[in-house]
């Protein structure tokens, strides 16, 4: 047991002592948690054959991700799990390379998914410049996985650089800098159960 310094044990800390200033609410929990319940009921009705498997982009997916498998459990559905990293975002793009995908339960995860019976559904928490879901995309096709589906709780409006498809869209935003719901803003944030504007400059 630690020393406990208030009745309830725990130090009270706030998001407004993180830095850049938090502003107003874009999509509000409630609402996500709505997004959510429909994103799983349309997985749900689009591929009632395939056993699914959720592939969370880390990081910033995971919130989502855990609340489509609660969401889908509800509905009796079964997903698998597992995640990706697209590496060296920003590098790479500079250069001529394309970013390596790499998953969480070894390189050649994606071997299982080759035979199309389950359905593979990325699952992205926002679409901006669209180029994170196109390398996804690309890597899948280049290794003859063709049952991919894009799940992505936010699409900045107006913003690809590249045509990207979202095949289960939570909401269309703005295009301003969001954190919260796993979205973060220099590591900070990501627990914020709303999403909303930061303004780094403050
Ligand atoms: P894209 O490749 O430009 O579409 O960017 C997608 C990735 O950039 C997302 O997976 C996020 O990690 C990050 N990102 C884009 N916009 C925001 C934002 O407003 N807040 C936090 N992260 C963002
Ligand atoms: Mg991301």
């Amino acid at each position: 047991m630690g020393s406990e310094t208030e009745s309830s044990g725990v130090t009270a800390r706030t998001f407004e002592s993180a830095p850049g200033s938090l502003e107003g609410v874009v999509v509000s929990e409630e609402e996500t948690l709505q997004h959510v319940a429909r994103l799983a009921a349309e997985l749900a009705a689009d591929y009632p054959e395939q056993q699914l498997v959720l592939v969370a982009v880390l990081n910033g997916a995971m919130p989502l991700t855990v609340q489509l498998l609660f969401a889908l459990g509800d509905l009796g559905i079964n997903p698998e799990l597992e995640s990706l990293n697209v590496d060296s975002y920003g590098a790479s793009f500079a250069s001529s390379g394309q970013p390596e995908v790499t998953f969480f339960s070894g390189e050649d995860r994606w071997n299982d998914f080759k035979d199309g019976s389950r359905k593979v559904v990325v699952v992205e928490d926002i679409v901006d410049s669209g180029r994170t879901i196109e390398v996804i995309r690309n890597f899948f096709a280049e290794h003859e996985v063709y049952a991919v589906a894009v799940v992505a709780l936010l699409q900045k409006i107006g913003v690809q650089e590249v045509e990207v498809h979202v095949d289960h869209l939570g909401a269309k935003i703005p295009d301003t800098f969001v954190v919260g719901q796993g979205l973060d803003g220099g590591e900070q944030y990501r627990g914020l159960r709303d999403v909303r504007t930061l303004n780094p400059a403050k």
